[in-house]
């Protein structure tokens, strides 16, 4: 483990494969206004759900990285269960800075929320396959069974701003119908573009399902690190960068959206520098 550089200065960096970590982003922002933010969102090399892991946590790399190197990142969030199911545990050791994962905390918050002891994960078939959720669920130590389901469909639907209609509707009732049989009764959305789908997630699972996301969960580790750690901006109004490796006029229109009125225009984020 490196010795953690312990700064208070700089921003906090975050990255997904896409849009879905402005889910915690948003959290961040909102719990953290004192706070610099620096995303990027890998659009140019999505999805990461169906890649072999180690290409993930290659990337995945390289965006730690540069978070660290290129904007002075003073702790890395890694907004993307995938990635942090692959990659949390090497990234926390050869990062400078602290290095926190989106999985723990949507665990965390799970179990706290079931009041059968029947719960459900879904995410990538990269995030389940690892196997990520079983091992978080168990480290909570609470007695609960887990139905987990991977949902491959969805990040593209919120890509491509269709986050609503038949279509996603027909293939979330197909993915659900495990979770769904099961009868869990608080069900994690294991990844962080899901909770753009939360009204048909919710439609599909019914009334009596806790949808659960772990961006508010995660911004408390965040905020409790930083805290903890005397690492906290004390004063004045975050700034806050959005970059992308895809198409920025895209990242700029789509994301101001689903993020709102912080993401007021987009940068190109290029792995040049590695
Ligand atoms: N937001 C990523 C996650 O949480 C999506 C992965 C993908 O690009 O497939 O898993």
């Amino acid at each position: 483990m490196p010795n953690k550089r312990n700064s208070a200065v700089g921003p906090i960096g975050m990255f997904d494969s896409g849009f879905g970590g402005l889910t915690v982003a948003r959290a961040v922002i909102d719990l953290l206004p004192h706070e610099d933010v620096v995303y990027i969102g890998d659009t140019g090399r999505y999805p990461y759900g169906n890649k072999p892991a180690e290409q993930v946590r290659e990337y995945a790399r390289e965006l730690a990285w540069s978070l660290v190197n290129d904007y002075n990142a003073k702790l890395v969030v890694i907004a993307c269960n995938t990635a942090a199911s692959v990659a949390l545990h090497e990234l926390s050791a050869e990062l400078p800075v602290p290095v926190l994962g989106v999985v723990e905390p949507g665990a965390r918050a799970l179990v706290r929320a079931t009041q059968n002891g029947k719960v459900g994960v879904i995410g990538t078939v990269g995030t389940i396959s690892s196997g990520a959720y079983v091992n978080a669920i168990r480290d909570t130590k609470a007695n609960v069974a887990l139905t987990s389901a991977a949902c491959p469909g969805f990040v593209e639907f919120v890509e491509r701003d269709q986050t609503t209609g038949d279509e996603v509707t027909v293939l979330a009732e197909r993915l659900l119908a495990p979770v769904r049989d099961a009868g869990v009764d608080a069900l994690l959305l294991g990844c962080t573009h899901y909770p753009y789908l939360s009204r048909v997630i919710s439609e599909v699972m019914g009334p009596n399902v806790v949808l659960v996301s772990s961006g508010d969960e995660t911004a408390f580790a965040v905020r409790d690190a930083l805290t903890e750690s005397g690492m906290a901006a004390t004063g004045g109004i975050g700034s806050h960068r959005f970059l992308s490796s895809g198409d920025i006029a895209w990242f700029a229109q789509l994301g101001r959206r689903l993020l709102g009125p912080e993401l007021d225009s987009a940068e190109q984020w290029s792995n040049n520098k590695i």
